[in-house]
């Protein structure tokens, strides 16, 4: 399995590490995009460094590479997740337009009706906002934002991402026994 995943400058770089770690133990190849901001957040919040992060990657891509292999719909994924999704990728995503190698990714998936996943984070939400992800949701797209649960009784950070982690994992079938689910 290949899937495409592509981090920006929202809050909650930590979702997209452990969703790295998570995709490697489970043999998935991927392929990463890091916006500039991103960059900035992952080493500020996440207190990893950023070859840590490319490390667990099977590839990774400067976001300013248009020509990369994720930029064509010849070049075939199982997919892509956008994790975390800032308000302005969003909005690229949404209307098309293909300024980075993120937005332009996203924009393959979604006309080679691969799976796209995205995990938008901002609050609280505008009319602008929630527009753009009806928008790609009307078309397939998936909206999973990191909304913690807490029926699963998390006492720390890392039970809410891996839940989280969890969510994004069952959207692509990828089987993961860190999150803790509901079982009546
Ligand atoms: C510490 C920090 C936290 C941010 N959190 C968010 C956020 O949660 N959601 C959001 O849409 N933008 C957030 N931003 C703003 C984005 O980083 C900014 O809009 C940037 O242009 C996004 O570009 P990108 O999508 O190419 O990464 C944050 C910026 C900083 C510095």
């Amino acid at each position: 399995m290949e899937i495409v995943v592509g981090i920006t400058g929202a809050t909650g770089s930590i979702y997209a590490v452990r969703l790295l770690e998570a995709l490697k133990e489970n043999g998935v190849y991927t392929h990463l995009i890091m916006s500039h901001w991103a960059k900035e957040n992952t080493v500020v919040e996440a207190k990893y460094s950023l070859d840590y992060l490319e490390g667990l990657a099977g590839e990774v891509h400067d976001n300013k590479n248009l020509g990369a292999r994720t930029s064509s719909g010849s070049y075939v994924t199982d997919g892509m997740v956008v994790v975390p999704c800032s308000m302005k990728t969003l909005s690229s995503i949404a209307n098309g337009y293909c300024e980075n190698l993120i937005s332009r990714s996203a924009d393959v998936t979604i006309k080679e009706g691969r799976k796209l996943v995205i995990c938008p984070r901002e609050t609280p939400l505008s009319p602008i906002h929630l527009k753009n992800m009806l928008c790609l949701a009307e078309i397939g797209v998936k909206i999973v934002p990191p909304m913690p649960a807490f029926y699963n009784n998390p006492s720390s950070i890392d039970d809410i991402v891996n839940h989280h982690v969890m969510k994004l994992l069952d959207q692509f079938g990828i089987n993961n026994a860190n999150g803790k689910r509901w079982d009546g």
